[in-house]
């Protein structure tokens, strides 16, 4: 990257480091359970919502509590179950549609987080007919408070049930883009492992390392708190200490609940500290290609902290020493390395590939694009990166090496 915009990405970044204690984050409410959902409707003279879920969940009946509870205490729903994996703007304006031809006055998301994002989008939508969700996209386009939103998330790793991003796959270009305003932060949430014990190993995989890779991301970015660094290695040690073990064993009630945790409180800390380049080139790669998010992130994540090198020794070494995976007489290359090995030796064991054989040389300057837009000058990431070194992070997880 040339040193003027690597000056204003680095400008860029400190002015919102410094903007951060006078930003309204905030986190949503915690409910104990579905059942707590209609007391909070009824406090509002709510009578009507949309349930916004997909056709998995639904088959697992993982939202039967929900609608028992809201036909017990006569309130209406109306239920869109067709979210899709990465989904798309049309998905988004069907169920805007359904949600103001059934006259819906508030939005209850159960599922992962396609679900989620989908619900927040409907939300902007609705706050703000006039503007489409690619013009909403970037931060702090919304600027307007969305109708009542719950989150009931049903995997463990996007923690977009506390985000202010709401991420969109444009289904025409295959481009994946990002709305992040606070008004996307959902009002309500609840926390309920047992809606996860279902989880296939592969989605518990995948969605773990997401959560693993927000609070790496989160903690290795130049604009961090107390507040997420606490938040961002608390979640690091959940995972290291659960997700093996929801993998071998998917019904394990606690590891399942503490993985529920670690992906929220890694959802706390990158949504003030922000995520980095593993997230715009997986952004790239899952608009592209279909790919889960999850994996891959959980594939780019190791590659990237290795093009990092120096520049990410000190906060990896951190996080090393931390969470018990270096010693504490380790030197700082030597901690930053065993991490490194640390999450590759995850990936192994979690049966994710070490690249992809999808990825063609001929989208690479396209995606490697999307990935400079997306990432400069918002994340800010512990060295600069502009298109042409992208670049190699796409050849590298091609398989293929240089291209
Ligand atoms: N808004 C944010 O802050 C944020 C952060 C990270 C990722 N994301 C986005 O979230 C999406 C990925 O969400 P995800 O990883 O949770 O996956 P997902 O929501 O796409 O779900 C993956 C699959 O798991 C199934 N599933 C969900 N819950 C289940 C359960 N309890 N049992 C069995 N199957 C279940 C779904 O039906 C789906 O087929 C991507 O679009 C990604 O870009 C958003
Ligand atoms: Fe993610």
């Amino acid at each position: 990257m040339n040193v003027f915009k690597a000056a204003y990405c680095r400008t860029f970044q400190f002015v919102f480091k410094i903007a951060i204690p006078l930003l309204p984050y905030r986190q949503p409410k915690i409910l104990q359970s579905v059942k707590d959902c209609p007391t909070v409707l009824q406090s509002k003279n709510i009578g009507r919502v949309m349930v916004v879920t997909d056709k998995t969940v639904m088959k697992l009946g993982l939202c039967d509590e929900l609608t028992e509870a809201l036909d017990n205490a006569e309130i209406a729903y109306s239920v869109y179950d067709e979210t899709l994996p990465n989904p798309t703007i049309d998905a988004v304006e069907q169920a805007r549609a359904q949600y103001l031809s059934d006259k819906c006055q508030a939005l209850i998301a159960v599922g992962g987080g396609s679900v989620m994002d989908l619900a927040k989008a409907v939300g902007a939508r609705i706050a703000k007919p006039q503007k489409t969700l690619k013009q909403m996209a970037g931060i702090l386009k919304v600027r307007k408070k969305l109708p009542p939103l719950f989150a009931v998330p049903t995997t463990a790793g996007t923690g977009s049930e506390t985000t202010i991003a709401a991420v969109i796959t444009d289904g025409q270009t295959h481009r994946k883009f990002a709305i992040n305003d606070f008004p996307l932060i959902p009002h309500y949430a609840v926390l309920d492992y047992k809606l996860t014990l279902g989880l296939p190993k592969d989605v518990t995989a995948f969605t773990g390392m997401d959560a693993l890779t927000h609070a790496v991301e989160a903690f290795i970015g130049r604009s961090t708190t107390k507040f997420t660094r606490k938040n961002a290695l608390d979640a690091i040690k959940l995972i290291r200490d659960n997700l093996k073990t929801c993998y071998d064993d998917p019904t394990n009630a606690t590891a399942r609940e503490n993985m529920l945790f670690a992906a929220h409180y890694a959802g706390i800390a990158f949504t003030e500290s922000y995520v980095g380049y593993v997230h715009a080139v997986a952004h790239s790669l899952s608009g592209r290609y279909g790919l889960p998010h999850g994996l891959t992130c959980a594939v780019l994540l190791p590659i990237a902290l290795d093009f990092y090198g120096k520049a990410a020794n000190k906060k990896l070494a951190k996080i090393s020493k931390s969470v018990g995976i270096a010693d504490s007489a380790d030197g700082k290359a030597v901690a930053a390395r065993k991490f490194i090995d640390w999450v590759y030796a995850m990936n192994d064991y979690l049966g994710i590939p070490r690249g992809f054989a999808e990825i063609m040389p001929e989208d690479i300057d396209k995606m490697s694009r999307y990935a400079d837009k997306e990432g400069n000058p918002l994340y800010p990431v512990p060295k600069l990166y502009g298109r042409k070194q992208l670049k190699q992070i796409y050849y590298h997880a091609s398989l293929k090496g240089e291209i």
